[in-house]
This record gives C-alpha cells, structure tokens and sequence, in this order.
C-alpha cells in the first residue's frame, strides 16, 4: 500500500526570522513537507504603512497558496500577524497560524511583575499589541520597546556582517527598567528575528532576564492542528523561496544548510 502525501507547511516572514519558528516546528512535524517563503523584496515589514502590508501578505501569500497547496500556513512575523491575520483568514480557507505577541506568558511568569515587548515598532505600536495588554497584563508593568534595527540587524548577522555589541546594546537597552525596587526579569521577543541574536543579547544586557520565544508554543499549536494527519517517511528536504528570486550568498547558504536547507 503506497504512504499517503506528507502534509504541506507554508512558513512566512517578511525574511529570515521566521527560520527561528521553522526550526522548531520541524522538530515537532519533521515528516512535514515545508515550504519557507522570505518576502525579502518586501523587507522590513516594520517599515511598510498599514494599507500597504496588508496588501502585500495578501499578494505575496495568495501567490504562494496557489502554488503550493499548502494544508497549514505558519505566519512567523508579528509585524504581519498583528495586522493582517483577520484579513487572511477571511480571504483564504487553509487554516493559519500567526506569531504574536507573548505577552500573557510573559506576565505569568514574570516574579517582579515587570517586563519588557521588544518588537519591531510597527508591532508595538499596533492596537493587537495594545490589546492584548489590556487583557492579559493586569498588575504586570509592561514597557513596550519599538526597535527600528534590531531585524535588519538579524539579517546581516545571518549573511556573515557581523555587527557591534554596541549597536545591539542601544536596541534592547530600554527593555531595562528598574523602579519602585522592581525590575524587569522578562523580555518577549515580538519579532521572530531576535532569537537570532539572542546570544548577542544575553552577553549585552544589563542585567539577566528570561528571553520569551514564541515558536515552541507555535510548534506545539501546528503539531495540534496536524495531529490528525498520520507521520510519514516520504517528505522531501525543505525549500526556501524569496519573493526577490535573489540566490542566497555563500555566507548565507551556509546559514541555511544549518536550518537544513540543501541550497
Ligand atoms: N520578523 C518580523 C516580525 O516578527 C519583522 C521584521 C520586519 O520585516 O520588520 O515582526
């Protein structure tokens, strides 16, 4: 009897952050057959009005549904998710998975009730953000901190550029707040590049602070959503695809093969 078709994953970032949610949901659903779309023509999102975001993941992801089929699409950017997830879902009938925020963990497992949302400054500055802090952050201080670099930053990093302490110290420097004797002991990081530098963080914080990374939780949502959907051993290496149609440098490719990309 022949093995039924592996189910298809679309992940999607505005570039190679949503690698950090990638990694963990191929660990959960390795059988999976995944598709990474980096919108890297479109890069940063953080920059982009609203009008002209939405737009563009419509675009850039309709083409890419077409295509591909997928059964489940992973949005790993915040940046797009906080905007234009009800838009997609209303628009397109494959289910989707988006990347927001982990505001309600943070404030849970914060012990000084006070932590920190480091994102790009589209996504602090969005009314999803907001209100998600209304309902979730009661008697937590939470300071949101809009970083206009940090995904930039992440890339170059990624493509062997690499960049100061200094420069990454500046970014998170205002997640750090110590008042009242309070200070902050947890930092969510609202854009799938900052795990990326998340060495990088821990070596130029002031003080140590628990790092909270949404994509186990994300991975553990896909791993519900695919649970219906029998392992199987006939999945094919993930692809990656920029909208640029740009091949990855060599320093990049390499990146790449270590996320287990054959490029
Ligand atoms: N990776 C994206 C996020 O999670 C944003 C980076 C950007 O395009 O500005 O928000």
């Amino acid at each position: 009897m022949s093995e039924t078709a592996p189910a298809t994953v679309l992940v999607f970032d505005s570039g190679l952050g949503g690698l950090t949610v990638f990694r963990d949901i191929a660990a959960v659903r390795p059988d999976a057959r995944f598709v990474y779309l980096a919108d890297d023509a479109g890069f940063p999102y953080g920059n982009l009005p609203e009008a002209t975001l939405i737009a563009r993941v419509r675009d850039v992801l309709g083409a890419a549904i077409a295509q591909h089929a997928p059964d489940l699409v992973v949005v790993a950017c915040n940046t797009a998710s906080t905007l234009a997830l009800a838009d997609l879902r209303a628009r397109f009938a494959v289910p989707f998975v988006g990347t927001v925020p982990a505001i309600k963990p943070a404030c849970a497992q914060s012990v000084s009730k006070r932590i920190a949302v480091l994102g790009t400054q589209a996504t602090v500055s969005r009314e999803y953000t907001r209100a998600l802090i209304r309902e979730f952050a009661a008697g937590c201080d939470v300071v949101l901190v809009g970083s206009p670099r940090l995904a930039g930053y992440a890339e170059a990093e990624l493509a062997g550029h690499p960049v100061a302490d200094a420069a990454i110290a500046a970014e998170i420097g205002a997640c750090f707040v110590e008042t009242e004797g309070r200070r902050t002991d947890t930092v969510v990081l609202a854009c799938t590049h900052y795990p990326l530098l998340i060495d990088r963080f821990r070596t130029t914080a002031p003080w140590p602070v628990h790092w909270l990374d949404p994509a186990p939780a994300i991975a553990r949502r896909v791993g519900a959503l695919l649970q219906d959907r029998p392992p199987v051993s006939n999945a094919p290496p993930p692809a990656i695809v920029f909208t640029s149609g740009q091949a990855p440098s060599p320093a990049l490719a390499k990146a790449l093969q270590a996320f287990g990309f054959p490029v």
